[in-house]
């Protein structure tokens, strides 16, 4: 995590824990082998929790003069808006899911087998301590939330270790929807008032919502026009989960916002999503200069995910790639998918095959970096 020495002190001051270093005692993250064959998730251990269980009491709770009630479990669409949802649409259409198929019994299928598996054992490498992955956009509506649950899904389903996906982002984000989350109770300045060091992974899950096909989630509100998450609730939250989990993805607010750099700046990997549009690929090549000037240069860690949410994208792919790969941040094209279009949650089963590669790649350059760049 660069540049982290001294917010992590201001962290531990604020937790009041009297012990000097938060990273140094942190508990390894339980991290199997390196698999020799990629394989579907099959996630052994720990079980998620029920949805809203009775977790352990908040610390208010514990002092009688100051009774903390437990937030309500609010639903994350009106009931009648998912019924209006209508059916859910797979990514491609059937005349080109044959065509794919066809494909694939024709082309070198080995090969492509083979960098599947190189891309795989990226995404599964081990850990010692937690990482952490931050995904933002120097714009809004270009698909972070969508980018992170694509992300999260993704680790979840070739991981063995714990997974979280956290909305930093309170203005009312979407990630909770996208993650197939119904309702949503717990939030991170309520996590960040409840969590100590003395806590097992356990406690911890008894707060955060758990995903269908495995891992868990924090959103960063109920989903409510509310006080906005302010960056010390995020170092302290952040801080303080990752000892728990082998691979955090932080789905941020829009940059320059504050919640967002502090982010950037303390991530082990960044993801900046670019929108196919020319003022898009031009807003984040600024972002990518500004980052290639920090003192650390993030650009090492950093790839970007060049996201078409509409067919009717008529920049020259080839041109925006060129643009943004001056800067030598690899750059993944997550392609238009009408699954992802129609909003609402995200079933991998429905994406089209594109788009679940390049969130395999994505995932893949993200870890390799998460890990290996300092
Ligand atoms: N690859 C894609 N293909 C098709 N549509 C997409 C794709 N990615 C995103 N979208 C569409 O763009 C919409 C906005 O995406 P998303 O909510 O992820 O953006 P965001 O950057 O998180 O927005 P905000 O700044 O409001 O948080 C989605 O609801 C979806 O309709
Ligand atoms: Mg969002």
């Amino acid at each position: 995590m660069t540049g982290g020495g001294d917010w992590q002190r201001d962290v531990l001051r604020d937790l009041a824990d009297a012990r000097p270093d938060p990273v140094a005692r942190a508990v390894p993250v339980p991290v199997p082998e390196p698999e020799p064959e990629p394989e579907p998730a099959v996630r052994p251990a720990p079980q998620p929790s029920p949805p809203s269980p009775s977790p352990p009491a908040p610390r208010e709770a514990r002092d009688p003069r100051v009774p903390a009630p437990a937030p309500e479990s609010l639903p994350t669409v009106d009931p009648r808006l998912a019924l209006a949802l209508g059916r859910t649409q797979h990514g491609d259409s059937v005349t080109r899911r044959a065509g794919t198929s066809l494909r694939r019994l024709t082309a070198s299928a080995t090969q492509e087998v083979a960098e599947q598996s190189r891309l795989a054992k990226e995404v599964q490498q081990p850990v010692t301590t937690g990482r952490v992955i931050a995904v933002t956009s120097i714009r809004g509506g270009v698909g972070k939330s969508t980018v992170a649950a694509l992300l999260g899904r993704t680790f979840n389903h070739y991981r063995h270790d714990p997974v979280l996906t956290l909305e930093a982002d309170a203005a009312l984000g979407t990630l909770p929807v996208r993650m197939g989350a119904d309702s949503v109770r717990w939030s991170c300045g309520d996590l960040a008032r409840i969590l100590t060091p003395a806590m097992q992974l356990t406690d911890v899950t008894g707060y955060l919502v758990p995903v269908a096909d495995g891992g868990w989630l924090l959103p960063a509100s109920q989903g409510r026009v509310g006080a906005p998450l302010d960056v010390r609730t995020y170092r302290t939250v952040t801080l303080a989960l990752r000892r728990y989990f082998a691979v955090t993805v932080v789905d941020c607010e829009t940059l320059p916002g504050d919640v967002a750099r502090t982010a950037m700046d303390t991530a082990h990997a960044r993801v900046v999503v670019a929108p196919m549009t020319a003022e898009g690929i031009h807003g984040t090549r600024q972002v990518l200069d500004w980052l290639g000037q920090l003192p650390h240069s993030a650009l090492a860690a950093t790839v970007v995910a060049l996201s078409a949410n509409t067919p009717d994208a008529t920049l020259d792919p080839k041109t925006a790639v060129a643009h943004l790969r001056e800067t030598g941040v690899p750059v993944v094209a997550l392609p238009y998918d009408r699954h992802l279009a129609q909003g609402g949650p995200i079933h991998t089963a429905m994406l089209g095959r594109n788009t679940r590669d390049a969130a395999v790649r994505l995932a893949a350059e993200a870890m390799h970096r998460a890990v290996r760049v300092r």
